[in-house]
């Protein structure tokens, strides 16, 4: 049986402590994030991505871009079932996911499809599985323009978090691509659907949960 004091004492989480230069917002865990990038296009300049460069480092940066979203998407989940506590991590972990699709879709814009307008909007409209890209980046834009305090500031609390409940739909959109571009059946796009639809189905649960009343979150983000 537990006791009053016990039962007082508020959930344990845990908190992680990061050196200073991997605080959270800092430059250093912007940089981090962003070795794969540099060392992706590294390769491809020195032409050591194999026979299609360009394919494997466009493949490589739409990865991370999902990736990132996944990560950023686990947070909450994360600490309500009693892991670290990460919530201020999400910001940089967002933005990331967002400047990873950000060079993916460069790279698909100009040195895929060489600038050419037309041809961009033939595979718009002839490739499913492009416009569902698009859909998803087209989310992504506003939810990393609002990504700082002012944003928030501005637009209020509440209505952040229902802009920002967005970005489901941009990690379903972005899964759903990932395998519509595929030929085979692998089993990789398949898990990030999986835990895409696991994250989702957490947060409808939680929100069901919990009364109307206390549903208003304070929004947590980093500096
Ligand atoms: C305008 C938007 C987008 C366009 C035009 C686009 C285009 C492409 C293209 C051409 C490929 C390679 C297809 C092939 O192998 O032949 C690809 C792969 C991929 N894209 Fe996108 N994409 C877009 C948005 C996004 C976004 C927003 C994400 C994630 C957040 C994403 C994630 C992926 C993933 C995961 C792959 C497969 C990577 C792999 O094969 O390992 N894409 N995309």
């Amino acid at each position: 049986m537990t006791t009053p004091a016990a039962s007082a004492r508020p959930a344990r989480t845990l908190s992680v402590t990061w050196p200073r230069w991997l605080g959270p917002g800092s430059y250093g865990l912007y940089a981090l994030g962003l070795v794969p990038a540099a060392w992706t296009f590294t390769l491809a300049v020195s032409d050591q991505l194999g026979a299609d460069p360009l394919k494997v480092l466009e493949r490589s940066l739409g990865l991370w871009a999902l990736k990132f979203l996944v990560i950023g998407l686990a947070i909450t989940p994360l600490r309500k079932l009693g892991g670290p506590n990460l919530v201020r991590y999400r910001r940089t972990v967002g933005l990331l996911a967002f400047f990873y699709a950000l060079f993916h879709v460069t790279v698909y814009v100009w040195l895929d499809q060489q600038l050419d307008a037309a041809l961009i909007w033939k595979d718009i409209v002839k490739r499913p599985y492009i416009t569902v890209g698009l859909l998803s980046f087209l989310i992504l834009i506003p939810l990393a323009a609002t990504s700082n305090t002012t944003m928030i500031k501005r637009l209020g609390g509440a209505a952040w978090q229902k802009l920002h409940r967005w970005v489901y739909l941009a990690a379903a959109a972005a899964a759903l691509h990932f395998i519509m571009l595929v030929k085979a059946w692998p089993a990789e796009p398949f898990v990030y659907a999986a835990i895409v639809a696991a994250l989702l189905l957490f947060r409808l649960v939680e929100r069901n949960r919990k009364p109307a009343a206390n549903r208003k979150e304070k929004v947590r983000m980093s500096p």
